[in-house]
């Protein structure tokens, strides 16, 4: 499976590269790119949504799944995209959006049945706050997200049928598989029941609304595994990985039709050795983890564990088992950008999605139009000045990528130094100092493969913040 232990790389398609001089990246500014990805040396690029989209939600309110927004380009453009990348050994993925179409669907006004009604609202939440109904014509219609967001109803056989075709388009056109959006609420209870206050904590961050209640009917319904193998059945042995917003003991009936979960207890980990090692140890009882530390919805890897722990949580990210998903911008420690004047996400997610930074100059070689999010510090961070210093982020993060196709299969964790994380990769060990004083190295450390740091370990030592990958002692 070529996924088992690939990097995946995220590309948020709006920031990315531009193209035509518009301020908004577009697909033919994706392939210009496309070496970048080569050499760094990832398998496979996940695109965030790029169908036409009234931008409620930028592009995750679909309004039609099978066309190519034009403010990215076309559907040749597209198919010229997956041939560049295949000819690069790259493999695309696309992020589909099952649960929820835009309001602007013609599917909303043309077959109203196939979404969720109610004649009044029950209790459940909107992930962005507040009720997760809204009135249309005397009745109301459930959003698990914004308003311009409706659920379908996925125990519509038709809504079942027309959304395999929408896999089976994709995947004709070369896709090699799916990122499965807030795939946790597809199936909801069918009788809308209440849901009850809770009485045990989620297991992941909720707003201070949401953990009032228990999420027991608004979503993970028990035949959430009955949608998921119609999803199966029209993609084959594609991937799927799915973004399913409960703590990895719930991924089971899940993981039964698709290939892994983003494991996210390890994403919200403090960037302390004891609770990411508990966060490893949890995800990975049962296998399907698929790791990733930052993303369009979280924030940057730089910033969610500061700047100083950026090269230790990048060793951590890319040697782990499994998939893992590396979120563009982050091979060059970019920053978050601050939260700007004009609120384009009304979530206040723009400041992880700024455009990515390949030079120096003012606007980052993103565009030579106005940026549609300001450029953040190109002069600090771009690819262009990474790429020839041995020392940078860049340099280490495609080290990394090299190195992980050596690491054995499987992980054990060691004991180690309060504030230090170690595991076994076969032969290799990995040492993370997740402290900002010196800390001792486990004994077994030999020859030092790769180091985030000059001297990351010396005299038994491991610097602060450093880490290395080490061949194993005898
Ligand atoms: C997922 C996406 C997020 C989007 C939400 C609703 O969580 O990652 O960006 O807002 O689903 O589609």
């Amino acid at each position: 499976m070529w996924w088992q232990d690939a990097v995946v790389y995220q590309i948020y398609p709006r920031s990315f590269q531009d193209s035509n001089g518009d301020g908004v990246g577009d697909l033919a500014g994706i392939e210009s790119r496309l070496d970048h990805l080569a050499w760094l040396g990832v398998d496979a690029l996940w695109l965030s949504p790029i169908y036409p989209s009234p931008l409620a939600d930028f592009g995750y309110d679909v309004s039609d799944y099978t066309d190519v927004d034009p403010i990215f380009g076309t559907l040749e453009d597209f198919d010229a995209l997956v041939d560049a990348a295949g000819e690069r050994g790259l493999r695309v993925l696309l992020d589909i959006v099952p649960c929820h179409t835009s309001i602007e669907h013609p599917w909303f006004r043309d077959h109203p049945d196939w979404y969720i009604w109610r004649d009044e609202p029950n209790n459940w939440l909107s992930a962005f706050g507040g009720s997760a109904w809204s009135e249309r014509d005397g009745r109301y219609y459930l959003h698990s997200f914004y308003p311009e967001q409706p659920d379908l109803d996925w125990r519509n056989p038709e809504v079942v049928a027309a959304m395999q075709d929408v896999f089976r388009f994709w995947l004709d056109r070369g896709v090699a598989g799916y990122r499965l959006d807030a795939i946790d609420r597809l199936m909801k209870d069918p009788e809308l029941r209440d849901d009850p206050p809770a009485i045990e904590p989620f297991g992941l961050p909720l707003t201070e609304e949401e953990a009032k209640l228990a999420h027991l009917y608004s979503g993970n319904a028990p035949d959430t595994g009955e949608a998921l193998a119609r999803i199966r059945e029209a993609c084959g042995d594609a991937f799927l990985v799915g973004e399913i917003y409960l703590p990895s003991a719930k991924w089971q009936p899940y993981l039964e039709h698709l290939d892994a979960a983003f494991a996210f207890e390890l994403l919200f980990s403090p960037w302390a050795a004891e609770p990411l090692r508990q966060a490893i140890i949890t995800t990975t009882r049962a296998p399907g983890a698929a790791w990733v530390l930052s993303n369009h919805d979280f924030g940057r890897l730089a910033t969610r564990f500061g700047a100083e722990n950026a090269r230790a949580a990048a060793m951590l990210l890319l040697t782990l088992p499994g998939a893992s998903f590396l979120y563009q911008g982050d091979e060059i420690a970019q920053r978050e950008g601050p939260e700007g004047e004009s609120r384009h996400d009304r979530a206040g997610r723009d400041r992880f999605r700024h455009p990515m930074q390949w030079t120096a100059d003012p606007k980052g070689g993103f565009t030579t139009g106005e940026p549609w999010l300001p450029v953040v510090d190109p002069v600090r961070h771009n690819v262009e000045e990474q790429r020839d210093d041995p020392g940078s982020m860049l340099s280490l993060v495609r080290r990394l990528i090299e190195l992980r196709r050596r690491l054995g299969s499987g992980l054990r964790l060691l004991d180690a130094a309060a504030g230090v994380i170690a595991y076994a990769r076969g032969e290799y060990l990995v040492a993370l100092n997740t402290t900002a004083e010196r800390q001792p190295a486990p004994e077994v450390l030999g020859d030092v493969e790769l180091e985030t740091h000059p001297d990351a370990l010396k005299e038994g030592k491991l610097a602060p913040r450093a880490g290395v990958v080490a061949r194993a002692l005898g």
